[in-house]
């Protein structure tokens, strides 16, 4: 079981540290007493990673890049794949492992591009991704120049395909703890920008995370919203009758506008829509390490604009907030 210290000792030296008691109480409960079916195979996988600190490494760039293929010799090439193929499936990328591209189901770097230039520089700033799947976009922040970077989600798969990356590079600002929005520590306002993308339509109580995320910023603070949306007004919300796109968790998807009043009603302010695309069968897709159904598997063949269940296909935005001083 991956022991989180790397976190902890960062924290204490952090103003996060004041949380670090809290926040152990919690994991203790989440993730330490809790033994998953796949932990052990996860665990040989990360263990077979070889033992090696590339000298090279790129945050900035589409895919994140982790050493050179000089770094490795052809045993330890073997082994790198191994222990990456046996962590399938990638779905949140793409990496670059020594020379081999892992390219995951999303090209998660388009949503960084279209993100990027509407945020306030991360320079220096202690950042938030809650809901960060694999931490690629952890990496990204870290890559524009965040000081300290914490990913929080509670799938353990991505937990340890994050620690595949924090294996080679240990002195990266860049953590991850296996948690939700809704065991952070109440009104933690310490954070610079919070970033939360992909989550609030999984949230049976979608002002309750708008509410996590504003009480998790600083006075002055900046939210990054990102989530599925609906064609509409400002009143306009789905609530899917059983699944979305063959997604079972989506409890209800506002249109951009909605998302939008949304904010301001929880007092957030300075709200920008600056991002509205339509998810595309080249942004996500199967791939060799995403062997599972994707994307053009959950449209309706015959009219691509819908999903199977004859809703508006996927689109997403993205929002920019401040919260007030
Ligand atoms: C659609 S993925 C988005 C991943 C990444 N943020 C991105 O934009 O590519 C949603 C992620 O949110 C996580 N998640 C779901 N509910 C959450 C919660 N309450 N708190 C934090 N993360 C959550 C899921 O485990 C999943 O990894």
């Amino acid at each position: 079981m991956i022991s989180l210290d790397d976190y902890f000792a960062a924290a204490d030296t952090h103003r996060l540290g004041r949380f670090s008691e809290a926040l152990r109480t919690t994991l203790k409960k989440r993730y330490f007493q809790k033994i998953h079916g796949d932990l052990a195979s996860w665990e040989e996988h990360l263990q077979t990673l070889p033992g090696v600190r590339p000298a090279h490494w790129n945050f900035d760039s589409s895919a994140i890049e982790i050493g050179e293929p000089s770094d490795l010799n052809p045993a330890q090439h073997q082994l790198l794949l191994k222990g990456l193929q046996g962590l399938h499936p990638w779905r949140k990328g793409p990496f670059r492992f020594f020379g081999h591209l892992i390219d995951t189901e999303w090209r998660s770097d388009w949503k960084w591009d279209r993100l990027a230039p509407h945020l306030s520089p991360l320079s220096g700033r202690t950042v938030l991704d809650v809901g960060c799947g694999s931490g690629y976009h952890c990496w990204r922040m870290a890559g524009a120049g965040a000081s300290f970077v914490l990913g929080i989600d509670p799938s353990l798969k991505f937990l340890y395909q994050f620690y595949a990356v924090k294996h080679f590079l240990p002195d990266a600002p860049v953590y991850y703890l296996p948690l939700r929005s809704e065991d952070l520590p109440l009104n933690m306002g310490c954070f610079d920008t919070v970033f939360s993308m992909g989550v609030l339509y999984h949230r049976k109580s979608p002002f309750e995370h708008l509410e996590e995320l504003k009480a998790a910023l600083s006075p002055g603070g900046e939210l990054v919203l990102e989530t599925l949306v609906v064609p509409g007004t400002a009143e306009t919300v789905l609530t899917p009758l059983d699944r979305y796109a063959q997604m079972r968790n989506v409890w209800c998807i506002p249109s951009a506008e909605a998302a939008a009043l949304w904010l301001r009603k929880i007092g957030m302010m300075d709200v920008r829509i600056v991002d509205i695309s339509v998810t595309s069968r080249e942004e996500q897709r199967r791939t060799d390490w995403m062997k599972f159904l994707s994307l053009s598997d959950f449209l309706d063949p015959e009219c691509p604009s819908r999903t199977i269940e004859g809703y508006p296909a996927p689109t997403r935005a993205i929002l920019v907030a401040r919260k007030p001083y």
